[in-house]
């Protein structure tokens, strides 16, 4: 009877765990999950036949996009038309202005492929189209038959580089755009100055670039206190940044630049010490840590430097959104500093945060005199908040809470939900990072819209957006595995309706996975898919897993050895003894088809 119980117990188990597969093999495998989307059974196949049309001139590239992808996967160059015109073996893209912002239509029958919407909706409707092309190399080109309609959840879905810690060159920033798109990201936040690196070419103050740009190596804060003796830096030329800003641009992603200030500026004292407090000397920051050592806001020197710096910016930028960081500004030096203390009493201020929201005001109007609107890190909100300025809250929800409240627009990036460059595993099984902790699955339970917003300032909430801190991301293979798949899961948020269901979005990762493969990105292999439960009633449990990669190999051992040398391939369930001592431990690993290994994880099972 009791044994009875328990195998009615462990068939409904397998049964949740295999149901959905078999029913999500109807489904649609794209990230983010569209609006509606649905799977009418039977294909559309191209052929070198099939042609390529598109309604309006403008849309060549996106034609060109489709082309390029089929060639580079599957070796077919398909004829591309201008036309309006329906007709058999098409994938027509029409443009349709009436389109409501970023929304397209996707429907493939047998005999052809229409994507309809504004240039932007036919943009990601192009890379829906493309989700949902074969993963395999050699295999007829089909396409599931489906009506799909989708539009954004949020305008604003975000993913921030930061490039003054490591700088990233060109082609790497690139590459991180190409997938941003594929996911329907549209903001690049580009974090360009940091106290350990100026990144930006600026005319009039050359020694930006000449001295803050470079330091002479890294102070390794963990593990072993090292100092890294290799000199590290680098800039953009102007004409790099706006490649890059027509490369996005391409993508439908807006850059947006961010000129930290009045902190995290040691790199522009190093180079022009005249715009400190204390005249300094400084030099380029070689460790991780917030500096007191800051521009001084008494000075009328610093605002005609940041306005000389805006204006080249501005030139180079065409984002509506200017960044101007504004966060971890300590005050100590301006309760010291003559000029700042001068500046308070001029300005009839109260205090050190009154001078900062002064600052933060002054340079505010600058930007919105020339048509431009300010965002910075909810930092500045101390003080007083600057008129029209957008608020990026990180400190938690609440700066982001309190400005919509105040009818101020606001992007959430909470440390707790949407800083990426924290561990996403246990410790001791990743690389170093900064701390935190944040599963892929912590990430995508996150809901933008708190319930401590009212309703009626919801709208205020423009979106999402995921931060790459890059103290411990010294190389783009680590920015790749930090940042995906869980930028997969922040684009999600940022897109698709807010009801949440992991276990489709592991589905359908699963798939999209495989791509990523191809392309050769250093994604994190996700944990495998097994028991929540790590609790277990009675001496025995049925040990069920299933890989986090379509196509994808397990292979573990149950008694603590290294499975990359000693694993079994997991090829179906394995019944497990427990003992009241000690917790049973399954460490595993995981090999995706093209030969990607994860490393070692480990899973705890232990008798209630
Ligand atoms: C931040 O993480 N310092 C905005
Ligand atoms: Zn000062």
């Amino acid at each position: 009877m009791k044994q009875q119980k328990i195998m009615k117990k462990h068939f409904l188990h397998l049964l949740f765990l295999f149901l959905p597969l078999t029913l999500l093999s109807q489904e649609l495998n794209v990230i983010p999950k569209p609006v509606k989307a649905e799977a009418k059974g039977g294909v559309f196949t191209l052929s070198e036949n099939t042609k390529i049309a598109y309604s309006d001139r403008e849309l060549v590239n996106i034609a060109d996009f489709l082309n390029d992808f089929l060639k580079e996967h599957y070796n077919l160059q398909l004829f591309e038309k201008r036309t309006a015109r329906n007709g058999n073996n098409l994938i027509r893209f029409i443009l349709d202005t009436s389109a409501e912002e970023e929304s397209y239509t996707l429907d493939i029958d047998r005999n052809s492929v229409v994507i309809r919407g504004d240039r932007a909706g036919l943009f990601y409707g192009l890379q829906t189209l493309l989700q949902l092309m074969p993963t395999g190399r050699d295999e007829t080109v089909t396409l599931p038959q489906a009506a799909i309609e989708d539009k954004p959840r949020f305008k604003y879905r975000g993913a921030m580089l930061d490039v003054g810690r490591y700088f990233f060159t060109p082609y790497e920033v690139k590459r991180f755009l190409d997938l941003m798109a594929h996911y329907k990201l549209n903001i690049l936040h580009w974090h360009l100055t940091e106290d350990a690196g100026w990144r930006i070419e600026i005319d009039k103050y050359p020694l930006l670039t000449e001295i803050g740009a470079w330091r002479r190596g890294t102070q390794l804060a963990h593990p072993a206190e090292t100092f890294d003796r290799l000199p590290h830096g680098g800039y953009y030329t102007k004409e790099q940044i706006r490649e890059i800003v027509s490369y996005a641009g391409e993508r439908n992603i807006t850059v947006i630049p961010e000129i930290d200030m009045p902190g995290h500026t040691l790199a522009v004292l190093a180079a022009y010490p005249e715009l400190s407090c204390t005249g300094g000397p400084f030099k380029v920051l070689e460790q991780w840590g917030i500096q007191k050592d800051v521009m001084c806001a008494g000075n009328e020197q610093t605002y005609t430097f940041i306005e000389d710096v805006l204006d080249e910016l501005l030139e180079m930028f065409p984002s509506e959104i200017i960044h101007i960081g504004g966060d971890e500004a300590p005050k100590d030096r301006w309760k010291q500093c003559l000029k700042c203390q001068e500046k308070i009493r001029m300005e009839g201020l109260n205090d050190e945060h009154e001078l900062q929201s002064y600052f933060v005001k002054r340079v505010g109007s600058y930007l919105q005199g020339k048509g431009r609107k300010m965002i910075g890190w909810d930092e500045i909100m101390e003080g007083g908040l600057a008129e029209n300025a957008m608020v990026m809250s990180w400190r938690g929800e609440e700066g982001g809470i309190e400005a919509a409240k105040m009818h101020h627009e606001v992007v959430m990036a909470p440390t707790s939900f949407m800083y990426l460059d924290y561990y996403q595993g246990t410790p001791g099984e990743e690389p170093t990072n900064i701390g935190g902790n944040l599963p892929l699955e912590k990430v995508y339970s996150y809901e933008p819209l708190s319930s401590k917003i009212p309703a009626e300032s919801h709208h205020y909430v423009v979106g999402v957006q995921g931060n790459l801190w890059m103290e411990f991301i010294h190389s783009n293979p680590k920015l790749e595995y930090m940042a995906f798949p869980r930028l997969m899961a922040v684009a999600e948020i940022g897109w698709s309706d807010s009801k949440k269901d992991f276990n489709n979005f592991s589905e359908r990762l699963s798939h999209n996975l495989v791509w990523l493969d191809r392309k050769g990105i250093n994604y994190r292999i996700p944990d495998v898919i097994s028991h929540t439960h790590k609790e277990i009633e009675g001496d025995q449990f049925d040990l069920v897993l299933s890989p986090p990669v379509e196509g994808a190999k397990i292979y573990y051992t149950l008694n603590g050895e290294d499975p990359m040398q000693f694993g079994k391939p997991y090829t179906a369930k394995v019944s497990v003894k427990l003992d009241n001592s000690e917790p049973v431990e399954v460490k595993y690993i995981i090999r995706t088809v093209t030969g990607r290994v994860s490393g070692t994880r480990t899973l705890s099972f232990r008798k209630k």
